[in-house]
């Protein structure tokens, strides 16, 4: 779909965005190719980092792919330094890396949930502290700027009602919201960072819909759908995250936008 916005919006502007080789971290990191910026995305699979680095830069998108776990703590300081001695500088954060799968609470190991929170939770964490250096005011590279950079954490609708076998990603979304909040308020104050987060709802055509088709939870639920769920595109979480990493947001902190058609209105707990 056309842009509405101008193609130049953040020309200039360098992004790390994590999980950017798939799904909705890769449509963010094209919408924010398009409108001028180079991208660095990290991924754990080499084979989906280099075809999405070929698909940029076949855009004319200045791309490179950095194979990395956010779990891991050697990977998160190379791939942000490494981000940093390709292009100079960093301005914007996404994490956008996230794991996932359908489980009952009872047949979820302890290790299970722990390995959910350590990608979606400790990794959004980790990322975020590895960056601040380079984000924050006055940082390297930030010499032509006067304010510092953004960070944008992409959590979920799930954990404002509840979500049938989701307790794990339920957990996560809901941490990484309230981190994006103390985030906002301390790295705000303290280094003119602006921390948002986006909240989708389903999103069509992503691995997070495939593993939870949300008529099937519906089924699973009641035996009949309560209401019809519209899903959004890709595109429509990508324009969310431009609009609150350009210029045009530069007075929105801490703020957690949803991006799901009203859809988490009409969930409410069984
Ligand atoms: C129950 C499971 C399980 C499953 C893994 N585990 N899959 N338990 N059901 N289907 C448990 C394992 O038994 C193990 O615990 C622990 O989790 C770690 O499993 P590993 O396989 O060793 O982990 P790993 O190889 O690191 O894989 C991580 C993963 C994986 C999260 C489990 O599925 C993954 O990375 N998926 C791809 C990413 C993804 O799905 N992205 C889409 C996100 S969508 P034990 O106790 O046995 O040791 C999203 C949107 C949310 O976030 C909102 C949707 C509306």
């Amino acid at each position: 779909m056309e842009s509405p916005f101008k193609v130049d919006i953040v020309k200039g502007k360098v992004a790390l965005i994590t999980g950017g080789g798939s799904g909705i971290g890769f449509e963010i990191t094209k919408e924010f190719g398009r409108h001028g910026a180079s991208v660095a995305i990290m991924g754990r699979r080499k084979s989906h980092l280099d075809s999405a680095v070929s698909s940029l830069r076949s855009l004319g998108i200045q791309a490179i792919g950095f194979v990395g776990d956010v779990r891991n703590n050697e990977d998160a300081t190379r791939v942000v330094d490494s981000t940093f001695a390709h292009f100079g500088r960093i301005d914007i954060l996404v994490n956008a890396a996230a794991g996932n799968f359908l489980v009952a609470a009872e047949d979820l190991s302890p290790n299970g949930f722990k390995t959910v929170m350590d990608i979606d939770t400790v990794g959004t964490f980790r990322m975020c502290h590895e960056a601040l250096k380079y984000i924050k005011k006055g940082g390297p590279g930030r010499e032509d700027t006067s304010g510092g950079g953004t960070i944008l954490n992409v959590s979920a609708t799930l954990h404002y009602s509840a979500t049938w076998y989701q307790i794990h990603v339920s957990a996560a979304k809901a941490a990484i919201d309230a981190m994006t909040r103390s985030l906002a308020l301390e790295w705000g104050t303290d280094y003119d960072i602006r921390v948002n987060g986006i909240a989708p709802g389903p999103i069509d055509d992503t691995p997070g819909l495939s593993k939870l088709d949300p008529h099937e939870m519906k089924t699973i639920q009641s035996g009949a759908p309560t209401h019809q769920t519209i899903l959004g595109e890709k595109w429509d979480i990508a324009m969310a995250a431009l609009y609150l990493a350009s210029d045009a947001g530069k007075h929105i902190n801490g703020t957690i936008l949803v991006v799901d058609g009203g859809d988490w209105f009409n969930r409410a707990p069984h």
